[in-house]
């Protein structure tokens, strides 16, 4: 099912997310909308609060397939990168943020289970720019320069 993304502005996008503790059908459910909402939309992250769900959920796809981040935390990142960003909640707008270039992981999957990642470049900057919109950070706060739009929205 495709779902309403909420655009920059909306106050539900600046809350803090909570930890998710049930791993039922209804996470299944949620994940599985996300990521036709996201697909839909043409871009390669959707976090949970952009569709209205206060939770610490996570989609991506930066071209190598489906990766689901439930809980997610940052066990490590360094290197920078400067690239142009986008978001779904702000289509038609990018700018230049400073990432780390890699970023390391743990999360859960969507039964629960513990997993760890790694991303460079791209999938970095994914990994960092969804999980700040669990903690309601956007990434207009960290613009450095807006660019004209281009091609891939996080
Ligand atoms: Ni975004």
């Amino acid at each position: 099912m495709i779902l309403e993304i909420l655009k920059f502005g909306d106050p539900v996008l600046r809350e803090h997310c909570e930890e998710v503790t049930e791993f039922d059908d209804k996470l299944g459910k949620l994940l599985d909308d996300m990521y036709e909402t996201m697909l839909d939309a043409d871009g390669i992250g959707l976090a949970a609060p952009q569709v209205g769900v206060l939770k610490r959920v996570v989609v991506i796809d930066t071209g190598d397939g489906r990766i689901e981040l439930v809980n997610p935390v940052i066990t490590a990142m360094w290197g920078k990168q400067y690239e142009a960003e986008g978001c779904l909640s702000c289509v038609g707008k990018r700018g230049i943020v400073k990432r780390p270039a890699h970023v390391r992981l743990k999360a859960q999957n969507r039964f629960g289970k513990p997993i760890k990642l790694r991303g460079r470049e791209l999938l970095a900057r994914a990994f960092c720019h969804e999980i700040d919109h669990l903690n309601g950070i956007l990434y207009e706060d960290k613009v450095i320069e807006w660019v004209e739009d281009e091609e891939g929205k996080e």
